[in-house]
This record gives C-alpha cells, structure tokens and sequence, in this order.
C-alpha cells in the first residue's frame, strides 16, 4: 500500500501556484472536496440548529457527521467530540473547567517539548486555584522528553499531565502511553495536544492513554475548526461555565455559542479525504484512515530522509533536536543569516518556511534562540513530493 503523490496534489486546487508549500505545521492546503463541502453547505440553505425546518436538520447532520469524522480519525467516541474554533480556545474551556476541582497543594504536570497552547491555559488555571506546576524537561541535543522523569514530577497530589503527542518545531514524538500510564497510576488526568501528531500518523487515543485528546482540522486539510476528544462519561463529570438557555448536554455543553456549521461540513470532507489518501485502503471510515495515515507516515518519512541528509551534509546549516521517532518536521539556523532572512531567501524562490519561535515558547528559550528570531521551520505533510523536498536542500545551499 503507498500514496500516489501525483494524485493527491491534482486534488489541492493551491498546490499549481508553484509554490513547495513546507509550512503545513502551520496550516495545509484544502483539496477541492473540502472546498466544495463547505460551498455546497451553504448553497443548500444552512439553519441554527435544533429547529422544525430542513435547513436546521440540515445543520443538525453536519454537526453530528463531523463529530463521528473526527471520532473515526482519532478513534474516540463521537458522543465525546467537542467542536469549537480551535485547540487554543478549547484548551482553556477546559482548564478553567477542570481547574475549579483543583485546590491549593495540588499539583499539574507539563513539558517545556510543548506549543504554549498545551502549557500557558494549564500555568494560568494553577496559578489561580494555588495549585503547583512541575515541569518535564526536554534533553536540549536531542530533542528527546524522556518519560522516566515522570517517576519523580508525579505524586498523589497531580491532577493533570498535560503533554504533546508531537512537537511542531522539533518533530519529536514523545512516548506518551508511557507518560500517560504513570500519571494513570498516580490517579491524574492526560490532555494530550494531537493538533501537530494527527496529520503525520495513525492515532488510536486509547492506546496513547488520552483523557482529552486536542486536533485542529486546519492541519489535516480541513478548514479553521478544532476538537477536543474525550470519553463522554469523563466529560459528564466536568461542568464548564456556559448560558443558562444553552444545552446542558454532553458534548454541547463545552461548546459556546453558534458553530461555524458550513466549516463543519469541511471537517468531515477532509477526513474523508485522508480515508483515501491510499486509495488501496479498504474496510470502514476508520480501517481506511489507519492504512491511508499509515502510508502517509511512509511516504513523509521516505521525505524526511532525504531532507535530512540533503541539510546535514551542508556545514552551515544547523539542525535542532534529532529524536528517534519524529514527524517530517525540522528545525535548523543557517550561519550568518537570521531565521527570517533565510526565509525571506526561500519565499523568493517559492519556497514557504516559518521562522520564528512557532509558539514553542518553553523550547524556544531552552535552546538560547527565542529572543534572537529563533530558527527556520520547515515540514513536509502528504502533498509535499520529492521536488519539494529538492528545491528546499538546493535554496538552503545558496546561503553557503
Ligand atoms: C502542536 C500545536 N499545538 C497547539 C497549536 C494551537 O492550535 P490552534 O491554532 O488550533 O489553537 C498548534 C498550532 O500551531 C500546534 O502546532
């Protein structure tokens, strides 16, 4: 089973301006499916929901069809899915809710591997509750978040593991059922932030030992939306603050306000488009997005190979971090030239790369570079060939 690269870039309508789009940690293309989902959402005639009319069902049906996509794609419970406008947003829903349990001596753990989106909600709701924040610290020359460091940060006071799945700057893939089965055992909950994990691999939410488990549709091809996945007895037993006239149900309650419904139609057009990124992927919804990520992993890693040796051989480059399980993400300063420049350098060329701290502030500053711009950020996601790849190792050698 492989991914024809060929076929699924003719599906991204933006993929013919030319460009070799490597910044799809931070947002990726939308194939036509999606694009004509949302469209046809709103040629039909969209309504609020919960009303007596077609348009409302209407709007009914995408919502519940979107929790059951983002469900398949994690494998969670779609009762359990709650849709919102993104990870960062939702994260902090839920640590002020979680947070009102949490009394002065109890204790949270998060890891400096982390987007600050999976760290300063959980800082901030401690803070306010008198709670304690331990810190997991990332190995700096390997970018590695060893799990045995959990042994000592974790106590019959936590309350909270709040740790990534992956990292949008070093890639590194931490083992997290290894995290998440001590904190298991010291009685606290995980919130695993999957938003830079879910579009590189397969994910199963159970076998990583996810309470909460965070996706942003964003990155996996589909529009500006985010989830949080959780079990929904778990959620039964958290109570956010919301409208009095609003629904008290499981997962609405966490959800506030009107949802961006057409959006929602996208969501469940981009999974299944990830279900048929393989088109020899067969079986159910979910069987398909196991085999299809499955050959996206192949396929960005055969990439990432290349890429690697392609920026390793170059003596002025400089690559951050070298864990052994990682996404196609890589981190790497070039000498005599600021992260921007040499971002500005590639734009010329078509080339999209991030410079910057990424929101990985913790590692950021751990590794010396926050304050002076950072490093260059470039990844590759299933539409990203071997040219992409080619023309990035060729910009970045003009800088010698
Ligand atoms: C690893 C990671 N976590 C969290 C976020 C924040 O996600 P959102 O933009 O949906 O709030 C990002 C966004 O870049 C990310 O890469």
């Amino acid at each position: 089973m492989a991914l024809d690269v060929r076929s699924v870039r003719a599906a991204y309508p933006a993929l013919r301006d030319g460009y070799a789009y490597l910044d799809g940690a931070a947002g990726t293309q939308v194939p036509e499916a999606v694009i004509e989902a949302i469209a046809a959402a709103y040629r039909a005639g969209i309504g609020n929901v919960g009303g007596a009319f077609p348009a409302s069902e209407r709007s009914d049906a995408i919502v519940a069809g979107a929790r059951q996509a983002v469900a398949d794609l994690v494998g969670g419970d779609p009762r359990g899915v709650v849709l919102g406008p993104n990870m960062t947003t939702l994260t902090y829903r839920f640590a002020a809710a979680l947070a009102r349990a949490w009394r002065p001596g109890d204790e949270i753990v998060v890891s400096r591997l982390d987007h600050d989106a999976n760290v300063r909600p959980w800082v901030q709701a401690a803070e306010r509750a008198g709670a304690t924040v331990r810190w997991a610290e990332v190995d700096l020359p390997s970018g590695e978040l060893p799990a045995e460091q959990y042994d000592a940060l974790l106590g019959e006071r936590t309350r909270l593991v709040a740790v990534t799945a992956a990292s949008n700057v070093l890639g590194t893939m931490p083992d997290v059922a290894a995290i998440t089965k001590r904190a298991h055992e010291a009685g606290a909950l995980t919130y695993v932030d999957g938003v830079h994990a879910t579009p590189h691999t397969p994910v199963d939410v159970a076998a990583l030992g996810a309470d909460f488990y965070a996706t942003s549709a964003y990155k996996w091809s589909g529009p500006h939306v985010g989830a949080a996945v959780a079990a929904p007895d778990l959620l039964e037993t958290v109570r956010p603050d919301k409208l009095a006239s609003s629904s008290d149900a499981v997962p609405a309650r966490f959800e506030t306000g009107t949802a961006a419904f057409a959006d929602l139609a996208g969501v469940s057009a981009a999974v299944d488009h990830l279900a048929g990124l393989d088109a020899e992927a067969t079986g159910d919804r979910r069987q398909r997005l196991l085999a299809s990520m499955a050959s996206v992993e192949r396929h960005e890693q055969a990439g990432l190979a290349r890429l690697l040796d392609g920026l390793a051989a170059q003596p002025h480059v400089r690559l951050l971090g070298g864990p052994r399980r990682r996404t196609a993400t890589v981190y790497f300063t070039v000498q005599g030239y600021t992260p921007r420049y040499v971002a500005e350098h590639l734009a010329a060329r078509r080339i999209n790369v991030w410079n910057g701290h990424n929101y990985a502030w913790e590692v950021t500053a751990a590794l010396g570079i926050r304050d002076h711009g950072g490093a260059v950020r470039a990844g590759l996601v299933h539409y990203n060939d071997r040219s992409d790849v080619d023309r990035l190792i060729a910009g970045v050698s003009e800088l010698r």
